[in-house]
């Protein structure tokens, strides 16, 4: 049978870090108001002089290296991403010059955090269909370009990174086992970047009175999560006819750690089996999966023909899981 593999990984942080003692200096906040609510130590924060689309190439160069593909064997490349360079060109076709990707279509996908599992989900389908061969999948965000460092409730949340991993059609049992997303744009109001797009246009009058930053309500948003995350993995199981038992790793989104453990529990996995990384980069919206899943290789948790899953939820309200077979 034809699979989607991924053959390859990479990740990249960029190299200010940001402690939650170094944000008690900024705003009116405590490490242990953070850690206790969301699991979350530190973050990392991109140079004045890095963007979405170079985190994204760096990562996207060592998922290369990884899988031993060459640029030019990329057909085509999806970069999630919810805080790209520019509105247009996108970043996918930065990333494609960056790399030299002479061969590949290019684009980026907005489903904010669970971006990258629908991208998956895309590369599968195109790839089974015999349309693409070999597809580069990138998460990457630069949230902090979106927080205002004297909101608290937002922006001890998250952080910056990539995430990369090269997907390819294989013939065999291993690669991308079952796929399911969910939307809910009735509730696209409690997480949200008004500024920015069609609706409010910046404009010299308003600069100064309009917020260009991120609007959450965190304690709706925290409710619907709960809800949406455990549908996306209890789905993901009945998926592909495995029970939690049968996962060797769960790799979830890492927004709060609360909301993934209470997943974790309604299916009956063990939290030896999760793989958390948020205390380390928080939030990274796109990224954050691909971050941990290239973290979680490094540190032998993935082995060949396990069964990993992957769970996200997102603004949208946007939510989505996948099972691979390593
Ligand atoms: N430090 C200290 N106090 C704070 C902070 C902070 N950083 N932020 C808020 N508070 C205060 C509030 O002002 C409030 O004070 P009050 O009681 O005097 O009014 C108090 O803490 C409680 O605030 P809540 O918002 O009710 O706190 P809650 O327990 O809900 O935790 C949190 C907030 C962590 C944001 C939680 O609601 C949550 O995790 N929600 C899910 C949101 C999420 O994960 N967002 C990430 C983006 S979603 C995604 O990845 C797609």
């Amino acid at each position: 049978m034809l699979r989607s593999r991924i053959v390859g990984t990479g990740h990249y942080l960029p190299e200010k870090v940001l402690t939650n003692f170094d944000l008690e200096h900024m705003m009116e906040t405590t490490d242990e108001w953070i850690r206790q609510r969301t699991g979350i130590f530190q973050r990392h924060v991109a140079a004045d002089d890095e963007f979405v689309s170079d985190l994204a190439s760096h990562a996207a160069k060592r998922a290369l290296a990884d899988s031993g593909v060459d640029a030019n064997e990329i057909d085509f490349i999806i970069c999630a991403t919810l805080t790209p360079d520019f509105l247009m060109p996108s970043a996918a076709c930065l990333i494609q010059d960056k790399i030299g990707a002479r061969n590949a279509g290019a684009c980026d996908l907005s489903a904010a955090c669970s971006g990258f599992v629908y991208a998956l989900q895309m590369a599968d389908a195109l790839i089974r269909a015999g349309v693409h061969q070999t597809i580069l999948i990138i998460g990457a965000e630069e949230m902090t370009a979106r927080l205002d460092w004297t909101k608290r409730d937002t922006a001890v949340l998250f952080g910056d990174g990539a995430g990369a991993v090269i997907v390819r059609g294989e013939e065999g049992e291993r690669g991308v086992l079952t796929t399911y997303v969910g939307s809910d744009g009735s509730a696209a109001d409690i997480l949200s970047i008004p500024v920015g797009g069609s609706r409010y246009v910046l404009t010299p009058e308003n600069i100064n009175e309009l917020d260009r930053g991120i609007r959450m309500n965190g304690r709706e948003l925290y409710k619907r999560a709960v809800v949406a995350f455990e549908e996306a993995t209890v789905r993901a199981l009945e998926g592909a006819r495995i029970s939690a038992a049968d996962l060797a790793l769960f790799i979830p989104h890492q927004a709060n750690k609360r909301i993934i453990e209470s997943a974790a529990e309604r299916i009956g996995l063990e939290r030896e089996k999760i793989f958390l990384n948020l205390d380390r980069v928080a939030n990274t919206s796109a990224a954050s999966i691909p971050i941990a899943l290239d973290q979680a290789r490094a540190e032998g948790r993935v082995k060949d023909n396990d069964l990993v899953l992957f769970a996200a939820f997102g603004a949208g309200l946007t939510w989505a899981s996948a099972v691979v077979r390593w």
